[in-house]
Order: structure tokens, then sequence, then C-alpha cells
């Protein structure tokens, strides 16, 4: 057991106990069964992070990303530190150079440590069949987060592949960038700093910079802002950058969720697209369902909307 998961054991089993205390001696403003409720939560989580692999919504890691959801919105980092410590982790325990080893360690951390919002191993597992049916050798990602999921995308594809990610935050960028350098993978990955709908700055960069061309994209994966997928995605139709054939994987439909973008996709339904819908979970837990996209273009590949 860490020491994060015996301080936190620690102060839930002090709130536990003054909760006790509350019912034994408590002033009559304050209602009972708000005090047992703290009580036994406390007590709950304490307990459930003592058993080793915690049930989610038991996990204080998961309860403090969702009293952080304010600064996540804004940051994209949870405010506890989490990533910086998932990238200090792995650069302490894995094996230079071993990208596998990297990723187990960064799963381990997301079930045992804290919750990341990582692909996940079981939706990764998604993405890597997607990967391995569509051939794919150019991909781009949108929202890198720690690198986990560039790493499992840099790993399926042959050894002239490569992937690029674009990232929102210059803080998570440089967090994915350690763990990729440390996984031996810095040179078949690019991180890119910004956002495909930031006015074409990020297209200019993508074109000049990362030899973008027409029909250079032979797979896309989407995990960013959810309420961006559909555009960003006709962006990238708009810039020619896909083909025939191309591959969309989006992760998140159901959980937070995308609609926009599902219902955009059944609605192009063997015209422009075709679409297998994964049934999954959020990752790193079972109980709650989640859904991913993957999508073969294979209808026209030039759209409208441009920023190329
Ligand atoms: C769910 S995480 C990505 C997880 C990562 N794909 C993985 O599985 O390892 C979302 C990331 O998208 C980034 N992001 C949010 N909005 C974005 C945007 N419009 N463009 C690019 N990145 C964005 C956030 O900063 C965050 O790092």
């Amino acid at each position: 057991m860490g020491s994060r998961t015996l301080r936190v054991a620690a102060v839930l089993a002090i709130g536990a106990g003054l909760a006790l205390l509350g019912v034994l001696a408590r002033p009559a403003w304050l209602p009972g069964w708000f005090v047992w409720l703290v009580g036994l939560g406390s007590a709950a989580v304490a307990l459930n992070e003592l058993l080793g692999k915690p049930a989610f919504f038991l996990r204080w890691s998961v309860i403090r990303m969702g009293l952080g959801a304010r600064h996540l919105m804004r940051t994209w980092q949870v405010g506890d530190g989490r990533e910086q410590k998932v990238a200090d982790f792995v650069v302490a325990n894995a094996r230079a150079g071993d990208v596998d080893h990297a990723i187990q360690l960064i799963d381990e951390f997301g079930y045992r440590q804290s919750f990341l919002m990582n692909v996940g191993d079981e939706k990764g597992e998604i993405l890597d069949a997607a990967l391995r049916r569509s051939g794919a050798k150019q991909v781009l990602e949108v929202g890198a987060y720690v690198g986990y999921s560039a790493l499992r995308i840099a790993r399926q594809l042959p050894s002239d592949g490569h992937v690029t990610s674009v990232e929102f935050s210059a803080a998570n960028a440089a967090l994915a960038g350690r763990i990729i350098d440390h996984a031996g993978m810095g040179d078949r990955i690019t991180i890119v700093v910004g956002s495909l709908g930031d006015g074409g700055k990020t297209f200019a960069h993508l074109r000049e910079k990362c030899g973008f061309a027409a029909g250079t994209l032979d797979f896309v994966f989407l995990d960013h802002d959810k309420d961006v997928y559909l555009s960003d995605l006709l962006l990238l139709l708009g810039a020619g950058w896909l083909h025939p054939g191309s591959v969309v994987v989006a992760d998140n439909i159901r959980f937070p969720g995308a609609p926009e973008y599902r219902a955009y996709m059944k609605q192009q339904e063997g015209g422009r697209w075709e679409t297998r819908e994964h049934e999954a979970h959020v990752e790193y837990q079972s109980l709650i369902p989640d859904l991913v996209l993957e999508s073969t273009l294979i209808g026209p590949a030039l759209g409208t909307r441009s920023r190329a």
C-alpha cells in the first residue's frame, strides 16, 4: 500500500471518527442522518482505499476529480498533481525504452493510485484492433493528456508509421513528451500544442511543419473536448487530409457523451461513412458504460469547411 493510500485512509478514518463523535455529542441544529451519512461515507471510502483494488465511486481520486471539475474544465488537469505524479512514476519505474512496460504502469497507476482520463486498457484494445484492421501508417490524435493512447497507437504502427498528437494544454503536452521519450517512442510521436479550432494556426503548423497534405491521414483518434468532435472532423475533411478508407475512432461517445457526433455518423451511415459501434466501459472501472465509434470514410474525402 502506497503512502498516498495511507494518508487518504488516515484522513478519512479521522473524518469517520469525528462524525461518530458528532453522533454521540451532536449539537441540536445538526441533523442525525447527516452525521451518519458523513461518518459511514468516510468509513466506506477509507476501507475501500485500504482494500487495494478500490470500487470506483468510493475511490478518493474519483471523488477528488468530481470536486475539481471546474479546474479540470479550465486547465485539463485535475488540480491535485496526479498528471505530474504519473509521469514521475513511469520515469522512475518503467524500463527505459520499453513501451509495453510504460503502458502497463500507466494502467496500474490509473487502477491503484489515481484515476486518469486515459482511453484505458479496455477501450485501448478496441483502439488497437481498429488500428490493426486499418493498416494505418499516418495517424492524427486529438487530445494527448499524458501520452497513454499515443503510446498505444505508436506501438501498433509499422516502423515507418508516425503519430501526430494535437494537445491543447502545454502542461499536458510536456508530461506526455516526458513519458513518450522515456518509453523510447520520441521519434515515432510528435506532440503539437494547439487545437484544430484555433482559427487556422494549428492547421498551418501541421501542414508546414508536419507535412500534412491531401490524403495524408490514414487514421484519426478523437479524444478531446467532446463538444468539438464533429466540428473538428469537418475541418479535417475540409482540409482534404483524409482519403477514402481513412478510419476515425472516437472515444467517450456515451460518457461524457458526444451526441452531435454520433447523430452525424448515424445520418451518414452507408453514404459518406460506415460506422461500427463498440460497447465498452469508462476507463479503469466496469460500472459506467461507454461507447467507442470506429468510422471508415467510404464517400468523398473532401469536405466543405476548410482551415488549410
Ligand atoms: C481525455 S484526455 C485524452 C486522453 C488520451 N487520449 C489518452 O487516452 O491517453 C483529453 C485531452 O484533450 C485535451 N484537449 C481538450 N480540448 C482540446 C482541443 N480542443 N484540442 C486538443 N486537445 C484538447 C485536454 O487538454 C486533455 O489533455
